[in-house]
């Protein structure tokens, strides 16, 4: 492990000029020169933001989750402004795995991009058709399976909320997918225990997970005094969930330090990824900010990368969870160094952590 420090300026022969620092990744044996990915359903297969960077030079393209029929989501307005972030109920349009494998997915291999594809189904049988669907497909770097969907046959209930039954859709996915092919589940974060439904998919056979999707929100238009959105609830993006992904990526780390987590959630900046990676994510996808700046997925692995010399790494992968380990009181005058080891809380300090909630 690189003994990391903090200094308070860029040092000398790195962060001003081209940064030092080894940037490739690994999700579950898939290695990535580059930890930064787009986020699903932000840059639909890639193709759109191709015109703004290489994206064959990020980690890798993530899908719009795809089904197994073409849909055309849920009735419009489905977006809405909210105070630093955006609802969406966009309501997984999409054109149907035959469709997407034909030209999306085809597109990508083309253009020499890795693709990591996500899948959303409404039935543990729908999932199990997707990943049978994509088994003998060529060229898929990773499966993410996105399972903050409503389950038709449990009255709605959403797949992701319950331990048992995110387990299952991810026990039948990773049954039908290529052995070499990482499947990463894609947790969100209403619910009451994210450790909980992370433990248990892993045990199903998530080779990685992906936190965290949307949280689910609500605006009221105070002008008709209506829902803003037709289909009344969205899920909610952008800088305001950054503190729930950070924090929920750091339970999982502390809870399962061997798991690889993509780490997302209001991603902005390569300040913002590195909080990812300080709290335990190998790598991290960025959604939000591409509306607004579609060269982002490239500018913050930069950023990222700065950051990373800035601080003393010579690695990404010495920077994951750093935030667990325990830190030198800071010597006078001079950079803080760091001691490397695992700390264990005590009983007060999480009596503590949980008296702010
Ligand atoms: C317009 C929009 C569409 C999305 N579609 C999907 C999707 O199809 N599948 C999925 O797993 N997540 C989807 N997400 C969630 C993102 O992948 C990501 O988990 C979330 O937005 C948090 O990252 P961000 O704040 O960087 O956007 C969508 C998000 C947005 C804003």
């Amino acid at each position: 492990m690189t003994r990391a420090v903090i200094t308070h300026g860029p040092r000398p022969g790195t962060a001003e000029t081209e940064p030092d620092v080894d940037m490739t990744t690994w999700l579950a044996g898939l290695e990535l020169p580059s930890p930064v990915l787009t986020a699903s359903g932000c840059a639909a297969a890639g193709r759109e933001l191709d015109q703004f960077f290489d994206i064959t030079s990020i980690g890798a393209v993530v899908t719009k989750s795809i089904m197994l029929n073409p849909r055309s989501g849920r009735p419009t307005p489905r977006m809405a402004e909210t105070p630093s972030g955006m609802l969406n109920s966009i309501g997984l349009q999409g054109p149907g795995i035959d469709s997407f494998l034909e030209r999306d997915l085809e597109w990508l291999r083309q253009r020499g991009a890795r693709a990591v594809v996500s899948i959303a189904g409404g039935s543990v049988d729908e999932y199990t058709r997707l990943a049978s669907k994509l088994r003998h497909v060529s060229d898929v770097a990773a499966i993410e399976v996105n399972i903050s969907c409503p389950n038709v046959e449990d009255r709605g209930q959403v797949f992701a909320c319950q331990a048992a039954s995110a387990a299952e859709v991810v026990h039948a996915v990773r049954r039908n997918t290529a052995p070499g092919i990482p499947v990463l589940a894609k947790l969100s974060p209403d619910v009451t225990d994210i450790v909980e439904i992370a433990q248990a998919v892993v045990d199903a056979g998530a080779d990685g997970l992906s936190m965290i999707n949307t949280l689910l929100g609500m605006v009221i238009d105070t002008d008709t005094m209506r829902p803003a959105l037709a289909g009344v609830t969205g899920g909610l993006s952008g800088p305001a969930i950054r503190p729930v992904a950070v924090r929920c990526v750091y339970q999982v780390h502390a809870a399962m330090p061997e798991v690889p987590i993509l780490g997302m959630g209001g991603i902005r900046t390569g300040l913002d990824a590195l909080e990812f990676v300080l709290a335990g994510a190998s790598a991290v996808s960025v959604g939000t900010v591409t509306f607004n700046d579609p060269s982002a997925p490239a500018r913050i692995g930069r950023e990222l990368a700065l950051a990373l010399a800035e601080r003393g790494f010579e690695s990404l992968s010495d920077a994951v969870g750093y935030a667990h380990r325990a830190h030198e009181v800071p010597v006078s005058g001079g950079p803080v160094a760091a001691r490397g080891h695992d700390v264990e809380p005590d009983a007060d300090d999480e009596l503590e952590a949980g008296a702010e909630g």
